[in-house]
C-alpha cells in the first residue's frame, strides 16, 4: 500500500506514484466507508485512543471539533505504536496508511484560514502560499511535516505537534502532508546547491539591496516570510534556499534572482548569509499543562472595562493596557496553540487554544469582557472570539494589533511559562 516517504527519494515517477497511491487511497475510503456502517464501537474506541495521544502533553486537553468524516475514517486506521513520542522522525514511520478525508478535514480546521483553503495563501499576514508549484516541487514531505510540528516559533506559524502541546499526533501530520501533496501537479526535484563557495559578509550588501526590503534587515520577515528562523534553517537545505532565489515562487512577490542582479557567485554569498542565521533549535517537549481556566477573570473586583472598539469587533491595545492599569476587570485569551503561550504571554493571560474554547467556555463567566489575541494578528483570535460569540458570549473582542505589536511596538508586559501573571517561585 502506499508508502510514506520523502519526495527526494523519488524525483522523477513521482506523478506516476501519487496518481496510483491517491488512487488506492480513494479506494480504500470508499471501501471503509462502507464497512463503517458496521463498525460504530470500534469508531467509538479509535476516537477515544487519539484524544489519549494527545494527553500526553496536553494533560487532559481533548481534541475538540474534529471533522466528522475524519472521525468516521480514523476509527479504522491503524495507528502505530509510540507515535506520539516520535521526536525528530516524527511522521516519518514507513508503514502508515495516509488518510487524505481526514487530512483535508484537519487542514481547513488548522490551517486553511491563514494558508487558504486551496493553499493559496495569504489570508493572515506572510502565512505563505503551500500550493505554490515552486514551493512544492522542492519542500519533501518531511519538510512539510517538521514545518508543520515544529512551526516557526516567534511567527504566526504555531508549532501543531503534539509532541509540542499542539493539537496534532504524527499521522494526523501525515495526513496534512498527504493533502498539501494533491496540489502538486509538476514533478518533483532536488535543487542544486550553489556551486561556489559563499561569503555570508559578501552576500551582505546583495542581501540589504535585493531582500531585506520584504525579508527583513536580519532575515525576521516584513511583508514576507521570515528566513532566519531556526527551525526553517534546520529543516532546509542549501539547495531548497538556492531553488527559491533562482527560480521564486511564481504568482507571489518573489521574484526569480539571477545573473546580473544575482551571479552565482552571489547565490553562493546569500545562501551563505542566511545559513549564518541558524541557531541551536529547543528540542525539548513543553512540560505538560492545562489552561488554567479558573484563573480567570483579572481583577474579578474591579469594574467593568469600557472599551471603544473597532467595526465592534477589535479592541486596541492601548485600551486594554489601560483597562490593566486601572485593575478593571476582564479575561484574555491566549488562543494560539500552547507551545506559543508557554514561550511568551501577555501579561494576565490564560491559556485557551482556539480549538479548545468549546470544551471550557462553561468554565469561562461570560459577563466579563473577555478578549482574545493571537500572533497573525486576527485569524486565530477570530477563531476563538467567534466560538465564544456562538456560545452566546455578549461582551467579546479580539486584540486589534496582536500579540507582536503589543509587545514590540508598545512595549506592554508579556512574560513566559505557564502561570498567566508569569513564573511563580512556590512551586
Ligand atoms: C495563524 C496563521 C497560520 C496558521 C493557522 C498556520 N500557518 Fe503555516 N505559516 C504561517 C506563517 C505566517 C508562515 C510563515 C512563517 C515565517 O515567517 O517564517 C507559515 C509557514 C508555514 C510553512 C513553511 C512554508 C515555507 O515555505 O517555509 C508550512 C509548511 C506551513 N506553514 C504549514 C502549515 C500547516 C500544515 C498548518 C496547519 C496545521 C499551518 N501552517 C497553520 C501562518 C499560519
Ligand atoms: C518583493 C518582496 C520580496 C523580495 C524583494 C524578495 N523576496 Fe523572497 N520571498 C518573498 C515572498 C512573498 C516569499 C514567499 C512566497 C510564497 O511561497 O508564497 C519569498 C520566499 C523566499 C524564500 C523561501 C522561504 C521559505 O520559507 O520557503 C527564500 C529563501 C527567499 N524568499 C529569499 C530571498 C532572497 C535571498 C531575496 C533577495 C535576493 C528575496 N527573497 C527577495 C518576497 C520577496
Amino acid at each position: 500500500m502506499f508508502k510514506y516517504m520523502s519526495m527526494r527519494t523519488l524525483p522523477l515517477s513521482k506523478l506516476n506514484i501519487i496518481s496510483v497511491s491517491t488512487f488506492l487511497v480513494m479506494l480504500l475510503v470508499m471501501l471503509l466507508n462502507v464497512a463503517c456502517d458496521d463498525q460504530d464501537r470500534s469508531n467509538t474506541n479509535q476516537e477515544s485512543s487519539m484524544a489519549g495521544e494527545s494527553d500526553a502533553s496536553l494533560a487532559g486537553m481533548s481534541i475538540a471539533g474534529e471533522a466528522s468524516a475524519a472521525e468516521e475514517i480514523a476509527g479504522d486506521m491503524q495507528m502505530q505504536a509510540g507515535e506520539s513520542s516520535a521526536g525528530m522522525n516524527a511522521g516519518m514511520e514507513e508503514s502508515y496508511q495516509v488518510d487524505l478525508v481526514r487530512g483535508e478535514a484537519l487542514y481547513q480546521q488548522f490551517c486553511g484560514f491563514c494558508h487558504g483553503d486551496q493553499g493559496q495563501g495569504y489570508l493572515a499576514d506572510n502565512a505563505n502560499a503551500l500550493n505554490n508549484q515552486d514551493f512544492l516541487v522542492v519542500a519533501s514531505d518531511e519538510f512539510l511535516a517538521l514545518s508543520t510540528i515544529h512551526g516557526r516559533p516567534g511567527t504566526p506559524m504555531s508549532p501543531w505537534g503534539d509532541e509540542k502541546g499542539g493539537p496534532l499526533s504524527p499521522n494526523m501530520v501525515k495526513d496534512i502532508v498527504a493533502f498539501i501533496r494533491t496540489w502538486q501537479v509538476e514533478p518533483s526535484i532536488i535543487p542544486e546547491a550553489p556551486s561556489l563557495e559563499g561569503s555570508a559578509q559578501r552576500g551582505r550588501p546583495l542581501y540589504n539591496a535585493a531582500c531585506a526590503s520584504c525579508h527583513g534587515q536580519e532575515g525576521e520577515g516584513v511583508s514576507a516570510v521570515s528566513l532566519n528562523n531556526p527551525w526553517f534553517l534546520n529543516t532546509v537545505d542549501d539547495g531548497f534556499i538556492a531553488h527559491a532565489i533562482r527560480v521564486g515562487r511564481r504568482g507571489t512577490a518573489m521574484g526569480a534572482y539571477q545573473a546580473p542582479i544575482v551571479t552565482e557567485q552571489g547565490l553562493a554569498d546569500l545562501v551563505a548569509l542566511i545559513r549564518s542565521w541558524s541557531r541551536p533549535v529547543d528540542t525539548d517537549p513543553p512540560p505538560p499543562f492545562t489552561p488554567q481556566v479558573d484563573q480567570t477573570p483579572l481583577n474579578p473586583n474591579g469594574d467593568e472595562p469600557s472599551f471603544i472598539l473597532r467595526e465592534d469587533r477589535f479592541v486596541p491595545a492601548q485600551q486594554v493596557y489601560d483597562a490593566l492599569q486601572a485593575e478593571q476587570k476582564l479575561t484574555i485569551i491566549d488562543a494560539r496553540p500552547a507551545a506559543d503561550y508557554l514561550d511568551e504571554h501577555i501579561q494576565g493571560a490564560i491559556s485557551l487554544p482556539f480549538y479548545e474554547v468549546e470544551n471550557y467556555a462553561d468554565l469561562l463567566d461570560p459577563n466579563v469582557f473577555t478578549i482574545t489575541y493571537c500572533g497573525c494578528p486576527h485569524a486565530v483570535s477570530g477563531q476563538a472570539a467567534d466560538a465564544l460569540i456562538a456560545l452566546g458570549f455578549p461582551k467579546v473582542a479580539i486584540l486589534d494589533e496582536g500579540f507582536y505589536e503589543w509587545r514590540d511596538t508598545f512595549g506592554f508586559p508579556t512574560v513566559s511559562g505557564e502561570q498567566p501573571q508569569g513564573p511563580s517561585n512556590d512551586k
